[in-house]
């Protein structure tokens, strides 16, 4: 058993690294000797944040993807990608993912979609693509998915989104079971409110903010850091044993107050 962090030799596959959660997993794995893809729609912004973060890890492969993950042809692409370089997964990080707020009885049909086409279908065919082409042959393989509080918890205005992570949880049950005799693992983090542009909206509200910092008793949003280092813990030897779990990570809002 390794009881540190080493990831020297594996290849990492990031899915919405350009920002957040997805850019702070990145540094974390090439900080311990990972090799790492880093995939995003925004092409500009992900391939300047690899070329960052190569400056900073010379001896790591670094490849940044644009890639619309709502986009078959474009998972296709990325699958490609991965040949001409690496050639190999043995992680992948699920991340990609979009919020999306409106009472229910203003909820349009094309807004739902979206919500459940990238956080919840794309999460899906993403890890069938890797699974098949590398993991299921490789005989090895970690699956980490980004769900959320919210796939937990009701939360008013975000039905959408709740379906979409609460679909999430169940997709990493089914394929923890289905996929455990190819030696794969497949979990998820569950972030409460983590300091992101996806929520610069509601972080600038003060009000919301005061509350938020009230409710939650450790006083504070997530950092996004304080949701890599589960995907690390849940991606490593340490954690060969656990699979089909989902981690809750929110200062403890959900357990009280
Ligand atoms: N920030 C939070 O409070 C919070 C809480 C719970 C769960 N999450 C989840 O964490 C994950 C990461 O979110 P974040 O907070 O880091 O947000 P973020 O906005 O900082 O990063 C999301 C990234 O996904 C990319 N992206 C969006 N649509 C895409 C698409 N169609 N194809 C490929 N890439 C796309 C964006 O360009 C961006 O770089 C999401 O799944 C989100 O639902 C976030």
């Amino acid at each position: 058993m390794n009881y540190k962090f080493d990831f020297k030799g594996k290849s990492v596959l990031i899915t919405g690294a350009a920002s957040g959660i997805g850019l702070e997993t990145a540094k974390a794995f090439l900080e311990n000797g990972a090799d790492v893809y880093m995939t995003d729609y925004n092409g500009e912004a992900v391939a300047e944040k690899a070329k960052e973060l190569f400056m900073e890890y010379p001896d790591s492969v670094v490849v940044a993807i644009k890639a619309d993950n709502t986009k078959q042809e474009d998972i296709d692409g990325i699958v490609e990608a991965v040949k001409a370089n690496t050639g190999r997964v043995d992680i992948l990080v699920n991340n990609a993912g979009m919020a999306h707020s409106a009472y229910s009885v203003n909820e349009s049909r094309e807004d739902w979609g979206k919500v459940i086409d990238l956080n919840l279908t794309s999460q899906f065919f993403i890890a069938q693509k890797i699974a098949t082409e590398f993991m299921i042959p490789q005989k090895s393989g970690r699956i980490v998915n980004t769900c959320s509080l919210g796939g937990i918890l009701g939360i008013p205005s975000a039905a959408a989104y709740s379906a979409s992570k609460g679909g999430v949880m169940q997709i990493t049950k089914s394929l923890s079971c289905e996929w455990a005799r190819f030696g794969i693992t497949v979990n998820a983090v569950c972030p409460g409110f983590v300091e992101t542009p996806l929520i610069k909206d509601e972080m600038a509200n003060e009000k919301w903010m005061a509350y938020m910092n009230m409710r939650t008793p450790m006083r504070r949003l997530a950092k996004p850091e304080d949701i890599s280092g589960a995907i690390l813990f849940f991606s490593s030897d340490m954690a060969s044993y656990i699979t089909g779990s989902s981690l809750v990570i929110d200062g403890g809002f959900s357990a009280g107050s």
